[in-house]
């Protein structure tokens, strides 16, 4: 029976075009054309255009000489990424999940005691997988929107022998920027590891993995890097590789098996899954993106475009959400308190349908409560920063908020020519500077 005939008589009329052989073909399903969408959510992020290209480049085989030696390059930008002499850096295949799974799964066995820093909703999914993997997990639970004080995981610490601590750190629920070092030398003095989730902030702000002391850190693609979302660049020192060639039991996941994928990222590329080449081309542009800008220029416009967006929320009469002071908050992911009397998700809509703007919702015991804007990577730029305060306000005005007319738009603007900028475009802020033309 033709697809057409579960369609009612006027689509069916519309939809069907008679083929040269005189069947009919049916063109429901035509042309992917999504609307333009502006992303300053808290991930995905809008993919850098030049990384869309790489990914639509020719693929190759997994054992492709030329493959390998690609593989290599995103091995040695990973270890740039993450400030890192690590032997082992390279993606696991998967969103930023799978990279936490992985980690878990492979370096906690039964029985083991896990530490976990919860003050968020991603604390709540390293609990969840800890537990999964039959961990004996101890949750340090803190207030939301606040870092975890490292003496508060000592104590945790002084209660048992611990296989590892888990720490998110950057609670992207949240906007808090959770410090580390002290954590992984404490780690380190009760010889057990620290994992640290770095989603959201590899490529946005300091990632120190070697000066910190940080044995294990995942990240994620489609946050800071602008890539799409598919592989989570992990890396890990040689105490967790000892961890792991120590294991008593066997690694219960064969896809998530952190010694197995290691092998395929060696000289020795042991047959595992099949590479997802697209994404692994994709990943290599985003880091040589990040290795161009360069670290601190990059964390400098993060920090740039972010100031600037507070800026401008704080003129518009809006408050942020977190009690911590700005060295411990994320520069890139701003959490804006919904006010009194304004409807969360309506607002949300209108900014898509009148802006095709998206920022983000909540979680948990935030959800209605906060809105969470990402100015994340190609995403973060002067525009995107004018644009947004101007299309909040018109939204929020729909709401019966009253600020004055343009000031967000104003501060934000003043916030740029006090920073040392004319307000003019900079390189960065040329939409495809690296890529479509500089305006
Ligand atoms: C801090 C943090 N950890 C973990 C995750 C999970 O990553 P993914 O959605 O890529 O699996 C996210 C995603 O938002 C995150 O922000």
């Amino acid at each position: 029976m033709p697809l057409t005939n579960a369609l009612p008589a006027a689509l069916a009329i519309r939809h069907r075009r008679p083929y040269a052989w005189g069947a009919f073909m049916d063109d429901r399903f035509g042309d992917l054309l999504p609307g333009a969408r502006i992303l300053l959510g808290p991930g995905p992020t809008m993919a850098d255009p030049r990384v869309l290209r790489a990914m639509a480049t020719p693929l190759l085989g997994q054992f492709d000489p030329e493959f390998t030696a690609i593989m290599n390059e995103v091995m040695e930008l990973s270890r740039f990424a993450f400030q890192t002499d690590n032997a082992f850096a390279f993606p696991v295949s998967g969103t930023g999940r799978a990279g936490l799974e992985a980690a878990l799964t492979s370096l906690v066995e039964p029985g083991d005691r896990v530490i976990v820093g919860e003050c968020g909703r991603f604390g709540l999914l390293l609990i969840e997988i800890a537990e999964r993997c039959g961990a004996e997990v101890v949750a340090v639970r803190g207030e939301w929107g606040r870092v975890i004080e490292p003496d508060r995981i000592a104590a945790a610490l002084t209660g048992g022998r611990t296989r590892l601590v888990a720490m998110i750190h950057g609670e992207t629920s949240t906007g808090v920027l959770q410090p580390l070092a002290d954590i992984a030398r404490l780690a380190r003095e009760h010889d057990a590891l620290l994992l640290a989730d770095a989603v959201v902030t590899l490529g946005g702000c300091e990632v120190a993995v070697d000066r910190w002391g940080v044995d294990v850190a995942v990240a994620g693609t489609q946050k800071c890097l602008s890539c799409p979302s598919g592989l989570a660049p992990v890396t890990y020192n040689a105490r967790a590789a000892a961890v792991l060639r120590a294991r008593t039991s066997k690694v219960r996941s064969n896809y998530l098996d952190l010694g197995q994928l290691a092998d395929y990222w060696s000289p020795a590329r042991f047959n595992h899954h099949t590479a997802p080449t697209a994404m692994v081309y994709g990943l290599r542009e985003a880091l040589r993106a990040l290795f161009e800008e360069g670290l601190e220029p990059r964390f400098a416009r993060h920090r740039r475009h972010g100031d600037a967006l507070r800026a401008g929320l704080a003129a518009l009469g809006l408050a942020l959400f977190g009690k911590e002071e700005a060295a411990h908050r994320l520069p890139f992911i701003t959490p804006v308190v919904v006010p009194d009397g304004v409807d969360e998700l309506r607002v949300r809509r209108r900014l898509v349908e009148d802006f095709g703007i998206e920022i983000g919702a909540a979680f948990g015991q935030l959800q209605g409560r906060i809105w969470r804007i990402g100015t994340m990577g190609y995403a973060a730029t002067r525009q995107n920063i004018l644009l947004c305060l101007a299309a909040l306000e018109h939204a929020l005005r729909g709401e019966g908020w009253r600020a004055p007319a343009g000031a967000g738009v104003d501060a934000a603007v003043a916030h740029y020519a006090a920073a040392g900028g004319t307000g003019a475009p900079s390189v960065d802020d040329s939409l495809g500077a690296h890529g479509i033309g500089r305006m």
